[in-house]
Protein backbone atom coordinates (compact mmCIF):
# COMPACT_ATOMS: atom_id res chain seq x y z
CA UNK A 1 0.00 0.00 0.00
CA UNK A 2 1.67 3.29 -1.04
CA UNK A 3 2.41 5.63 1.72
CA UNK A 4 0.21 9.00 1.80
CA UNK A 5 -0.05 11.72 4.02
CA UNK A 6 -3.33 12.48 3.55
CA UNK A 7 -3.07 16.03 5.25
CA UNK A 8 -1.02 16.79 2.11
CA UNK A 9 -3.95 16.78 -0.44
CA UNK A 10 -4.37 19.33 -2.05
CA UNK A 11 -6.21 19.59 -5.48
CA UNK A 12 -5.90 22.40 -8.19
CA UNK A 13 -8.96 23.61 -7.61
CA UNK A 14 -8.06 23.34 -3.51
CA UNK A 15 -4.93 26.01 -4.99
CA UNK A 16 -6.80 28.15 -6.82
CA UNK A 17 -9.56 28.81 -4.28
CA UNK A 18 -7.04 29.40 -1.72
CA UNK A 19 -5.13 31.96 -4.48
CA UNK A 20 -8.58 33.94 -4.88
CA UNK A 21 -9.07 34.15 -1.17
CA UNK A 22 -5.81 36.47 -1.68
CA UNK A 23 -7.91 38.93 -3.71
CA UNK A 24 -11.15 40.29 -2.05
CA UNK A 25 -12.71 41.68 -4.90
CA UNK A 26 -12.51 38.22 -6.71
CA UNK A 27 -15.84 37.81 -8.60
CA UNK A 28 -15.01 33.54 -9.28
CA UNK A 29 -13.95 34.18 -12.70
CA UNK A 30 -10.50 33.40 -12.25
CA UNK A 31 -11.34 30.16 -10.62
CA UNK A 32 -13.83 29.38 -13.59
CA UNK A 33 -11.57 30.00 -16.00
CA UNK A 34 -9.09 28.05 -14.43
CA UNK A 35 -10.88 25.53 -14.16
CA UNK A 36 -11.75 25.18 -17.98
CA UNK A 37 -8.22 25.53 -18.97
CA UNK A 38 -7.13 22.23 -17.04
CA UNK A 39 -10.00 20.73 -18.78
CA UNK A 40 -9.16 21.35 -21.47
CA UNK A 41 -5.02 20.24 -20.56
CA UNK A 42 -6.57 16.67 -19.41
CA UNK A 43 -8.55 16.34 -22.35
CA UNK A 44 -5.22 16.96 -24.85
CA UNK A 45 -3.37 15.23 -22.40
CA UNK A 46 -5.27 12.27 -22.44
CA UNK A 47 -5.32 12.26 -26.54
CA UNK A 48 -1.17 12.89 -26.17
CA UNK A 49 -0.97 9.58 -24.25
CA UNK A 50 -2.80 7.60 -27.02
CA UNK A 51 -0.61 9.28 -29.74
CA UNK A 52 -0.76 7.03 -32.57
CA UNK A 53 -3.76 4.60 -31.86
CA UNK A 54 -5.69 7.99 -32.03
CA UNK A 55 -5.28 9.93 -35.46
CA UNK A 56 -3.48 12.72 -34.10
CA UNK A 57 -0.01 12.30 -35.41
CA UNK A 58 1.65 13.63 -38.69
CA UNK A 59 1.00 17.05 -40.72
CA UNK A 60 -2.21 19.07 -41.97
CA UNK A 61 -1.95 20.22 -45.03
CA UNK A 62 -1.98 23.60 -43.73
CA UNK A 63 0.75 26.38 -42.75
CA UNK A 64 0.28 28.82 -40.15
CA UNK A 65 0.54 32.86 -39.85
CA UNK A 66 4.55 31.95 -38.89
CA UNK A 67 4.90 30.11 -42.07
CA UNK A 68 5.36 26.36 -40.41
CA UNK A 69 3.67 23.67 -41.46
CA UNK A 70 1.04 22.30 -38.87
CA UNK A 71 0.60 19.14 -37.28
CA UNK A 72 -2.67 17.52 -36.59
CA UNK A 73 -1.98 18.15 -32.86
CA UNK A 74 -1.46 21.77 -33.27
CA UNK A 75 -4.87 22.21 -34.29
CA UNK A 76 -6.43 19.34 -32.32
CA UNK A 77 -5.30 20.99 -28.97
CA UNK A 78 -5.95 25.10 -30.53
CA UNK A 79 -9.60 23.69 -30.96
CA UNK A 80 -9.69 22.35 -27.62
CA UNK A 81 -8.60 25.07 -26.00
CA UNK A 82 -10.74 27.21 -27.61
CA UNK A 83 -13.88 25.22 -26.80
CA UNK A 84 -13.62 24.65 -23.38
CA UNK A 85 -12.41 28.14 -22.81
CA UNK A 86 -15.63 29.48 -24.67
CA UNK A 87 -17.81 28.16 -22.53
CA UNK A 88 -17.18 29.55 -19.19
CA UNK A 89 -18.22 32.99 -20.25
CA UNK A 90 -15.38 34.61 -18.24
CA UNK A 91 -13.31 35.50 -21.48
CA UNK A 92 -13.83 37.85 -24.01
CA UNK A 93 -11.24 37.08 -26.51
CA UNK A 94 -8.22 34.85 -27.36
CA UNK A 95 -5.25 34.97 -29.07
CA UNK A 96 -3.13 31.40 -30.27
CA UNK A 97 -0.03 30.59 -32.11
CA UNK A 98 -2.67 28.92 -34.32
CA UNK A 99 -4.73 31.43 -35.36
CA UNK A 100 -3.77 34.28 -37.04
CA UNK A 101 -6.20 37.06 -35.76
CA UNK A 102 -7.27 37.89 -31.89
CA UNK A 103 -10.67 35.79 -31.59
CA UNK A 104 -13.81 37.61 -30.12
CA UNK A 105 -15.95 35.29 -27.73
CA UNK A 106 -19.84 35.70 -27.99
CA UNK A 107 -20.68 35.64 -23.98
CA UNK A 108 -24.05 37.64 -23.33
CA UNK A 109 -22.87 39.71 -21.00
CA UNK A 110 -19.60 41.32 -22.16
CA UNK A 111 -19.51 43.51 -18.79
CA UNK A 112 -18.60 39.91 -16.95
CA UNK A 113 -16.47 39.18 -19.50
CA UNK A 114 -12.73 41.26 -18.07
CA UNK A 115 -10.43 38.49 -18.75
CA UNK A 116 -8.69 37.75 -21.82
CA UNK A 117 -6.36 34.40 -22.54
CA UNK A 118 -3.24 33.92 -25.20
CA UNK A 119 -1.71 30.58 -25.86
CA UNK A 120 0.86 28.29 -27.86
CA UNK A 121 -1.60 25.61 -27.37
CA UNK A 122 1.06 22.97 -28.40
CA UNK A 123 4.97 23.68 -28.03
CA UNK A 124 7.36 21.48 -29.65
CA UNK A 125 5.60 20.65 -32.41
CA UNK A 126 8.73 19.06 -33.74
CA UNK A 127 8.44 16.40 -31.17
CA UNK A 128 4.92 15.60 -31.16
CA UNK A 129 5.85 12.26 -33.74
CA UNK A 130 8.56 10.90 -31.78
CA UNK A 131 7.51 10.59 -28.27
CA UNK A 132 9.20 13.62 -26.68
CA UNK A 133 8.22 15.87 -24.33
CA UNK A 134 5.79 18.64 -25.38
CA UNK A 135 3.31 21.11 -23.51
CA UNK A 136 0.77 23.91 -23.38
CA UNK A 137 1.36 27.65 -22.79
CA UNK A 138 -0.80 30.07 -21.27
CA UNK A 139 -1.14 33.57 -20.00
CA UNK A 140 -3.69 35.43 -18.90
CA UNK A 141 -4.65 39.21 -18.56
CA UNK A 142 -7.42 41.89 -17.32
CA UNK A 143 -9.10 43.02 -19.86
CA UNK A 144 -6.97 47.39 -20.27
CA UNK A 145 -10.87 48.73 -19.36
CA UNK A 146 -12.67 46.20 -17.59
CA UNK A 147 -15.75 48.24 -16.91
CA UNK A 148 -16.38 48.96 -20.87
CA UNK A 149 -19.31 47.54 -22.93
CA UNK A 150 -17.01 47.79 -26.17
CA UNK A 151 -16.02 44.63 -27.62
CA UNK A 152 -12.44 43.77 -26.70
CA UNK A 153 -9.22 45.53 -29.14
CA UNK A 154 -5.78 43.84 -29.88
CA UNK A 155 -4.52 46.24 -27.56
CA UNK A 156 -5.87 43.80 -24.98
CA UNK A 157 -3.76 40.65 -26.05
CA UNK A 158 -0.56 42.26 -26.48
CA UNK A 159 -0.33 43.94 -23.03
CA UNK A 160 3.27 43.97 -21.66
CA UNK A 161 4.23 40.85 -20.10
CA UNK A 162 4.70 42.45 -16.11
CA UNK A 163 0.67 43.39 -16.48
CA UNK A 164 -0.17 39.04 -16.57
CA UNK A 165 -2.91 37.88 -14.28
CA UNK A 166 -1.52 34.61 -14.46
CA UNK A 167 0.59 32.31 -16.26
CA UNK A 168 1.73 28.85 -16.52
CA UNK A 169 1.91 25.38 -18.58
CA UNK A 170 1.14 21.98 -18.81
CA UNK A 171 3.94 19.72 -19.45
CA UNK A 172 2.73 16.12 -21.43
CA UNK A 173 5.74 13.85 -20.70
CA UNK A 174 6.83 11.15 -18.81
CA UNK A 175 3.88 12.52 -16.42
CA UNK A 176 1.55 15.06 -17.05
CA UNK A 177 2.52 18.43 -14.84
CA UNK A 178 0.37 22.15 -14.81
CA UNK A 179 2.51 24.88 -13.34
CA UNK A 180 1.15 27.79 -12.67
CA UNK A 181 1.69 31.73 -11.02
CA UNK A 182 -0.59 33.95 -10.37
CA UNK A 183 2.48 36.70 -9.25
CA UNK A 184 2.21 34.54 -5.87
CA UNK A 185 5.41 32.12 -6.55
CA UNK A 186 5.06 28.84 -8.70
CA UNK A 187 3.23 25.97 -8.29
CA UNK A 188 3.33 22.61 -9.47
CA UNK A 189 1.19 20.10 -10.16
CA UNK A 190 1.20 16.41 -11.17
CA UNK A 191 -1.55 14.73 -12.87
CA UNK A 192 -3.20 11.22 -10.92
CA UNK A 193 -4.65 9.27 -13.97
CA UNK A 194 -6.41 7.12 -11.43
CA UNK A 195 -8.56 9.71 -9.98
CA UNK A 196 -8.62 12.59 -12.68
CA UNK A 197 -6.74 15.20 -10.76
CA UNK A 198 -4.10 17.59 -10.61
CA UNK A 199 -2.75 17.08 -7.14
CA UNK A 200 0.19 19.68 -5.56
CA UNK A 201 3.22 18.46 -5.71
CA UNK A 202 5.55 21.64 -5.44
CA UNK A 203 4.55 24.79 -3.84
CA UNK A 204 6.77 27.41 -4.52
CA UNK A 205 9.05 26.56 -6.39
CA UNK A 206 12.79 28.58 -6.37
CA UNK A 207 15.19 28.28 -9.08
CA UNK A 208 18.90 28.05 -8.04
CA UNK A 209 21.01 31.29 -8.51
CA UNK A 210 23.32 29.37 -10.63
CA UNK A 211 23.71 26.21 -11.96
CA UNK A 212 25.76 24.13 -14.64
CA UNK A 213 23.26 23.53 -17.21
CA UNK A 214 23.38 25.55 -20.48
CA UNK A 215 20.08 24.97 -23.08
CA UNK A 216 20.10 26.24 -26.76
CA UNK A 217 20.99 24.80 -30.40
CA UNK A 218 24.22 24.80 -30.99
CA UNK A 219 23.61 23.76 -34.63
CA UNK A 220 23.28 27.40 -35.57
CA UNK A 221 26.48 28.42 -33.58
CA UNK A 222 28.23 29.88 -36.86
CA UNK A 223 24.71 32.62 -37.32
CA UNK A 224 25.14 33.84 -33.92
CA UNK A 225 27.02 36.99 -33.09
CA UNK A 226 30.15 37.49 -31.79
CA UNK A 227 29.30 38.05 -27.95
CA UNK A 228 27.01 35.35 -27.87
CA UNK A 229 29.45 32.50 -29.31
CA UNK A 230 31.78 33.14 -27.18
CA UNK A 231 29.85 32.69 -23.86
CA UNK A 232 29.06 29.14 -25.22
CA UNK A 233 32.86 28.69 -25.91
CA UNK A 234 33.30 30.13 -22.09
CA UNK A 235 30.60 27.62 -20.77
CA UNK A 236 32.75 24.82 -22.26
CA UNK A 237 35.92 25.60 -20.70
CA UNK A 238 37.07 23.79 -18.04
CA UNK A 239 36.78 26.21 -14.44
CA UNK A 240 36.75 24.10 -11.16
CA UNK A 241 35.75 27.17 -9.50
CA UNK A 242 33.02 28.16 -11.53
CA UNK A 243 31.92 24.81 -12.50
CA UNK A 244 32.57 24.78 -15.81
CA UNK A 245 32.31 23.01 -18.06
CA UNK A 246 28.66 23.07 -18.22
CA UNK A 247 26.54 20.06 -19.27
CA UNK A 248 24.43 20.54 -22.56
CA UNK A 249 20.91 19.82 -22.31
CA UNK A 250 18.18 20.99 -25.24
CA UNK A 251 15.35 18.78 -25.72
CA UNK A 252 14.06 21.10 -28.42
CA UNK A 253 10.55 22.20 -26.77
CA UNK A 254 11.16 25.54 -25.03
CA UNK A 255 8.22 24.28 -22.11
CA UNK A 256 10.27 21.37 -21.91
CA UNK A 257 13.78 22.79 -21.60
CA UNK A 258 12.32 25.68 -19.40
CA UNK A 259 11.00 23.35 -16.93
CA UNK A 260 13.99 21.66 -16.79
CA UNK A 261 16.28 24.70 -16.00
CA UNK A 262 13.26 25.49 -13.35
CA UNK A 263 14.16 22.64 -11.23
CA UNK A 264 18.09 22.31 -11.83
CA UNK A 265 18.47 25.52 -12.83
CA UNK A 266 21.18 27.17 -15.39
CA UNK A 267 20.23 28.55 -18.90
CA UNK A 268 18.09 28.49 -21.80
CA UNK A 269 18.88 30.64 -24.85
CA UNK A 270 17.19 31.06 -28.06
CA UNK A 271 19.25 34.14 -28.99
CA UNK A 272 18.81 36.00 -32.59
CA UNK A 273 21.07 34.57 -35.29
CA UNK A 274 21.70 35.88 -38.65
CA UNK A 275 18.50 33.98 -39.90
CA UNK A 276 15.84 35.14 -37.60
CA UNK A 277 16.86 38.28 -36.45
CA UNK A 278 14.07 38.49 -33.77
CA UNK A 279 15.28 35.45 -32.43
CA UNK A 280 12.44 32.33 -32.75
CA UNK A 281 9.97 32.01 -29.90
CA UNK A 282 7.03 34.47 -29.67
CA UNK A 283 6.61 37.47 -26.92
CA UNK A 284 3.02 37.18 -26.27
CA UNK A 285 2.23 32.94 -25.56
CA UNK A 286 5.60 31.77 -25.09
CA UNK A 287 8.63 34.41 -23.73
CA UNK A 288 5.72 36.18 -21.49
CA UNK A 289 4.52 33.42 -19.60
CA UNK A 290 7.65 31.39 -19.04
CA UNK A 291 9.18 34.66 -18.58
CA UNK A 292 6.76 35.25 -15.48
CA UNK A 293 7.32 31.39 -14.26
CA UNK A 294 11.02 31.64 -14.21
CA UNK A 295 11.09 35.34 -12.66
CA UNK A 296 8.47 33.95 -9.79
CA UNK A 297 10.58 31.69 -9.04
CA UNK A 298 13.42 33.92 -8.69
CA UNK A 299 15.49 33.44 -11.80
CA UNK A 300 16.17 36.41 -14.43
CA UNK A 301 14.41 36.35 -18.05
CA UNK A 302 15.45 38.73 -20.65
CA UNK A 303 16.24 39.49 -24.74
CA UNK A 304 20.04 39.80 -23.66
CA UNK A 305 19.65 43.27 -23.15
CA UNK A 306 16.37 44.21 -21.48
CA UNK A 307 14.03 42.51 -19.34
CA UNK A 308 11.37 39.97 -20.94
CA UNK A 309 8.40 41.31 -18.87
CA UNK A 310 9.08 44.73 -19.62
CA UNK A 311 8.79 44.78 -23.81
CA UNK A 312 5.87 46.57 -25.05
CA UNK A 313 4.40 44.31 -28.13
CA UNK A 314 3.59 46.25 -30.89
CA UNK A 315 2.17 42.37 -32.80
CA UNK A 316 0.14 39.43 -31.33
CA UNK A 317 2.88 36.99 -33.17
CA UNK A 318 5.75 39.43 -32.42
CA UNK A 319 8.72 37.28 -31.86
CA UNK A 320 11.54 38.13 -29.15
CA UNK A 321 15.08 36.47 -28.30
CA UNK A 322 15.29 34.58 -25.23
CA UNK A 323 17.56 34.44 -22.42
CA UNK A 324 16.57 32.86 -18.85
CA UNK A 325 17.37 31.00 -15.92
CA UNK A 326 19.44 30.96 -13.19
CA UNK A 327 19.77 34.97 -12.32
CA UNK A 328 23.82 34.48 -12.21
CA UNK A 329 24.38 32.55 -15.06
CA UNK A 330 21.95 35.43 -17.11
CA UNK A 331 23.88 38.37 -15.86
CA UNK A 332 26.75 36.84 -17.21
CA UNK A 333 25.42 35.70 -20.65
CA UNK A 334 24.06 39.20 -20.71
CA UNK A 335 27.93 40.67 -19.85
CA UNK A 336 29.10 38.73 -22.84
CA UNK A 337 26.43 40.14 -24.82
CA UNK A 338 27.60 43.94 -24.06
CA UNK A 339 31.16 42.66 -24.80
CA UNK A 340 31.94 43.28 -20.73
CA UNK A 341 32.64 40.03 -19.63
CA UNK A 342 36.64 40.06 -18.38
CA UNK A 343 37.40 36.68 -20.27
CA UNK A 344 36.90 38.46 -23.76
CA UNK A 345 39.09 41.57 -22.88
CA UNK A 346 42.54 38.88 -22.69
P1 LIG B 1 6.15 25.48 -31.61
O1 LIG B 1 6.16 23.99 -31.65
O2 LIG B 1 5.06 26.03 -30.73
O3 LIG B 1 6.15 26.10 -32.99
O4 LIG B 1 7.48 25.96 -30.89
C1 LIG B 1 8.68 25.38 -31.28
C2 LIG B 1 9.80 26.19 -30.68
C3 LIG B 1 10.17 25.84 -29.25
O5 LIG B 1 9.37 24.99 -28.57
C4 LIG B 1 11.53 25.22 -29.37
O6 LIG B 1 12.33 25.53 -28.31
C5 LIG B 1 12.04 25.77 -30.63
O7 LIG B 1 10.94 25.95 -31.46
C6 LIG B 1 13.02 24.85 -31.28
O8 LIG B 1 13.54 25.50 -32.38
P2 LIG B 1 14.85 24.98 -33.11
O9 LIG B 1 14.46 23.73 -33.83
O10 LIG B 1 15.19 26.12 -34.03
O11 LIG B 1 15.92 24.76 -32.08
MN1 LIG C 1 5.90 27.08 -29.20
MN1 LIG D 1 2.95 25.66 -30.89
Amino acid sequence: MPQLNVSKITTISHHIDAEQALHPKATGDFTGLMNDLTLAIRIIARDVRRAGLNDILGLTKSTNVHGEQVRKLDLYANDVLKATLSKGGHLCALASEEDDEMVLIDVANKKKAKYVIVFDPLDGSSNIDVNVTIGTIFSLYKRIDAQTDECPTEADIIQPGYKQAAAGYALYGSSTIFAYTTGHGVHLFTFDPTIGEFMLTKENVRIPQKAPYYSCNEGYYNRWDEGFKQYVDYLKMPDEDSGRPYTSRYIGSAVADIHRTLLKGGIYMYPADTKSPNGKLRIVYEANPLAMIIEQAGGRASDGKNRILEIKPEKIHQRTPLILGSKEDVFECEMFMRGEHPSQKK
